[in-house]
């Protein structure tokens, strides 16, 4: 059965209702670890079926103390449909699954789909973080996101998606593509109302 939109509370996550981070696909957590240790007063919820990837994050979690994270052992997609409009104020997809077979490509989990999700769900000012090392997907990440109306491209020129963002905190995949010495694309949309913003 597909949930209902908004038939999970954010309240029950975090009754404080302070900012909410949603990070899809944390792998084994590090840049979640770092994200919920930087910022203590925004409630980070993850989502990954992997489980060891799921338990290095839970061990990582209690050595440091965390208590402001929230995991979800599921498909995002899932999460996405129960979330209710506008609760996040941010969203990181990092280096997903490429699929880079035409065949696969409607596995991926950015998709036109979930860019309309990612739309409805991150508040007015939130951002989309995503970033990929390989430059199919991220074509179709934005030829997925380009369209969407409420999200706006925060690019002015190539350095935007070259470098990550100053505040940027590295995955364990970013470090496998940078061994390997594949470019990695990072992309940020800023949810905007009614239409795009002009970079
Ligand atoms: C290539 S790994 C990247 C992990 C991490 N973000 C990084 O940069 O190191 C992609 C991760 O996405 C997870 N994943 C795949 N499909 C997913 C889905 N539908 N929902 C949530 N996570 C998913 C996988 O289990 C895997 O851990």
């Amino acid at each position: 059965m597909v949930p209902q939109a908004g038939s999970i509370d954010p309240a029950t996550l975090f009754p404080d209702r302070r900012p909410l981070w949603l990070e899809i696909g944390f792998g084994g957590g590090e840049h979640l670890a770092e994200q919920a240790a930087a910022h203590p007063d925004c409630g980070l919820i993850g989502c990954e079926p992997y489980m060891t990837g799921v338990a290095r994050l839970l061990a990582e979690a209690e050595a440091r103390g965390l208590t402001n994270l929230r995991i979800v052992v599921d498909d995002a997609r899932l999460l996405l449909d129960a979330l209710p409009d506008g609760c996040l104020e941010r969203i990181f997809v990092l280096f997903p699954d490429p699929w880079p077979k035409a065949r696969h490509h409607k596995r991926r989990i950015v998709n036109p789909m979930t860019a309309a999700q990612f739309a409805r769900l991150l508040r007015p000012g939130g951002e989309l973080r995503l970033a990929t090392d390989d430059m199919d997907y991220a074509r179709a990440m934005l030829l997925a996101l380009l369209p969407v109306r409420n999200l706006a491209w925060l690019a002015r020129g190539p350095a935007d998606w070259r470098v990550p963002p100053p505040d940027w905190t590295s995955t364990r995949y970013q470090g496998k593509a940078r061994k390997a010495d594949r470019p990695c694309v990072y992309l940020r949309f800023e949810r905007v109302i009614g239409g795009r913003k002009k970079p």
